[in-house]
Formats: structure tokens, sequence, C-alpha cells
């Protein structure tokens, strides 16, 4: 892990964010100026993956109010209610973003009438509460994934629910980690993700910079795989986990369950409380962020589509649970009927 460049950090003054979008030919670090900055960040896939949002988020809130400490208590708490509102307003898949902002909202409120120099400082210590938290939660689902990782087996997975896409060690992919440190020798394919290549650009290379055994594929390979015996389990992240169990994820993670269960493997995701939302019962509701036409029509800045061709690009489906075998939660590997077993470890949190 120790080659791979951190995707935020903040270095008690100032916070930097990895951009991501220029992985994995350059590696550049953006100091973050401003809460425009940061929404753009965010909007742009800059910054990206569910817990990594929800954690710059946080961070951005204090970014945005550090030049607002001079408005009166009342009024401090409105700008700060106004920012969250507007950074929310970046992505509207992944749940962890809203989870972060809330978070910080209600310490805030909390404080009531404290002078906002002082509710600065608290929101300060609560985000990077939020950012240890991530690793924390990261390595607990690694651990508790860790028994599913045997040796010789064929791993696929989809997007990026890696060390980029979180504090560090990820999700999905801190299992392998784990198993990868302790000496399991396994393989682990990378679907690339299209339209905008999470898989190839961001999980191959975290992972081939990790020393992991990867092998990259084009999405529509994965059934082919399968069919051939090569692939043994599945896990994925998720951005918004329901009340029922159904996952919303990056756009293909439907088809690689649904391809899954056919073929009889095992598919798992991946995911820490943050991304559990009580609030939304059933996968349906989930809110599908579309994003613009040119990520359809070109392949990086070459057009190849034809032009005025309708479009569609949803960057995220939904998963109805019954393709999900467990949820490798931070307290463990949920398994059937979700409805209950999400509210027996988590309706408390
Ligand atoms: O559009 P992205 O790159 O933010 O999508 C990310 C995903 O879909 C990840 O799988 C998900 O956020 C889980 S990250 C631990």
């Amino acid at each position: 892990m120790a080659t791979l460049p951190t995707s935020i950090h903040w270095d008690g003054a100032d916070l930097y964010l990895l951009d991501q979008t220029q992985l994995p030919l350059a590696t550049v670090i953006e100091k973050q100026d401003t809460v425009e900055q940061v929404w753009d960040a965010i909007k742009q896939l800059k910054v990206r993956g569910a817990p990594a949002i929800g954690i710059a988020g946080a961070y951005g809130l204090v970014v945005g109010l550090r030049s607002q400490i001079q408005l009166s208590p009342p009024d401090f708490l409105g700008e700060l209610e106004r920012l969250a509102a507007y950074l929310d307003s970046a992505r509207p898949t992944a749940v962890n973003l809203h989870w972060a902002l809330t978070r910080m909202v209600t310490v805030a409120r909390r404080l009531g009438e404290e002078d906002p120099a002082t509710i600065l400082i608290t929101l300060e210590q609560e985000a990077i509460k939020i950012h240890d938290e991530d690793r924390r939660l990261c390595r607990a689902i690694g651990e508790h994934g860790l028994p599913l990782i045997q040796p010789g087996m064929g791993i696929l997975t989809h997007c990026n629910a890696g060390a980029l896409a979180t504090s560090e060690l990820g999700t999905a992919l801190a299992p392998l980690y784990l198993a990868h440190q302790q000496g399991v020798e396994f393989r682990v394919y990378a679907d690339e993700t299209r339209p905008l290549l999470q898989g190839a650009r961001l999980t191959s290379w975290e992972l081939q910079q990790s020393g992991l055994d990867v092998t990259l594929i084009c999405d529509n390979m994965a059934a082919h795989l399968m069919g051939q015996g090569l692939i043994d389990l599945v896990i994925v992240g998720t951005d918004r986990v329901a009340a029922n169990g159904d996952v919303a994820n990056k756009i293909g993670t439907l088809g690689v369950a649904i391809a899954a269960q056919y073929f009889g493997i095992p598919f798992y995701v991946a995911c820490p409380y943050s991304t559990i939302d009580f609030a939304t019962a059933e996968g349906r509701t989930i809110v599908i962020e579309e994003r613009g036409e040119a990520e359809v029509t070109h392949f990086g800045d070459r057009r190849t589509a034809p032009l005025n061709i309708s479009v569609r690009n949803p960057a995220f489906d939904v998963t109805p649970h019954t393709l999900v075998t467990g949820l490798i939660t931070d307290r463990g590997i949920l398994r059937a009927p979700y409805i209950e077993s999400l509210k027996q470890h988590y309706a408390k949190v």
C-alpha cells in the first residue's frame, strides 16, 4: 500500500485532493482553496467513490466556512446549512456525501450559540474524525471479508472500490489487500467499467502498484470468463444500500450480478455503515445520477458515435437484494433477509 498516493489529505490547515481523472498517467494533487473548487472536484470525479466523497464533502464545508467566522452565530449556522446543501448537490447517488454533511451540520447545531471560530474548530475535528473512522471501517470490512479469499481463486470486481475510493484499503478491495499481505495467492479480474474506466484507470492500477496479480478485462468479457470457470467470487462496492438490501453501484454491476447468479458464483457487496440508508426502503427509489453525453459519444477526446445520436448515460444501477450473496460490512458479513440483518446490526447507529 505504501506506494499509493492518498486520495484525500488534510494537513491541519488545507485540503488536498488527488485528481483521479488524470490517473494512471499522472499523479496530480490539487490544493482546494474554495468550496466551489471542492464541489467541482466531486462533480468532475477528481475525487470519487462513496466514502471518499463523504470525507471530501466534510472537509469542503470547513474550507467554505473559513472565511465566514465574522458572521453572527445564527448567520454562520445558516451559511453552514447553505454550503452543506450545495456540496450535497454535486452527486446524488452515493449516500455517504449526504451522511457526512448531515453529521457535520448536526454537530454544529449542537453547539448552538457558540462563536463561529469555536464551531469551525469543532467542524474541522469532526471532518478528521470522519476521515479516521473510515480507515477503521475499511480495515474491519477487510478482516470480515478475508476468509472469503481462498488460495487459487479468480475474483472479479467492477468499478473502483479500493484505496482510491476511500481513506485507505477500500471496501471491496480491502479483503484482497489483507489476503495478499498474508501471502494468499489469487488472481483479480478488473472490469474496465465503461464509460469512465474506473476499473482500467484506477482498480487495475492500484492493485498493480500494490503487487497483486490483476488482469484487466472489458466489461463485456466478464460473463465469458465466468463461463470458462475463471471466476470463483465477485466482490463489488456500493454507493447506497437500501433498507431491504438492494444496492446501488456503478453502472454494469447489475449485469455482473445476473451473470454471477446464472453461473452459481457468489456475489458479495462490501460497505461501511455510512453507505446504509434506512430512509430508502428499496432500491427502485434511489436517485440514479445521469451524466453528460460526451462520456458515451467519445473515447477520451475522440468522437466514437455519430453526430446527433440519442444517448443515455446513467452512472449507476441497482442490484436487487435477491442477487446478493452477502454484505461484507464493518460489523461482519450480513445475510438475507437483509431487512432483518441490517436492522439488527445497524438500526441504532
Ligand atoms: O462514479 P464513481 O467512480 O464515484 O463510482 C464509484 C462506485 O460505484 C464504487 O463502486 C462505490 O462508490 C463504492 S466505493 C468504496
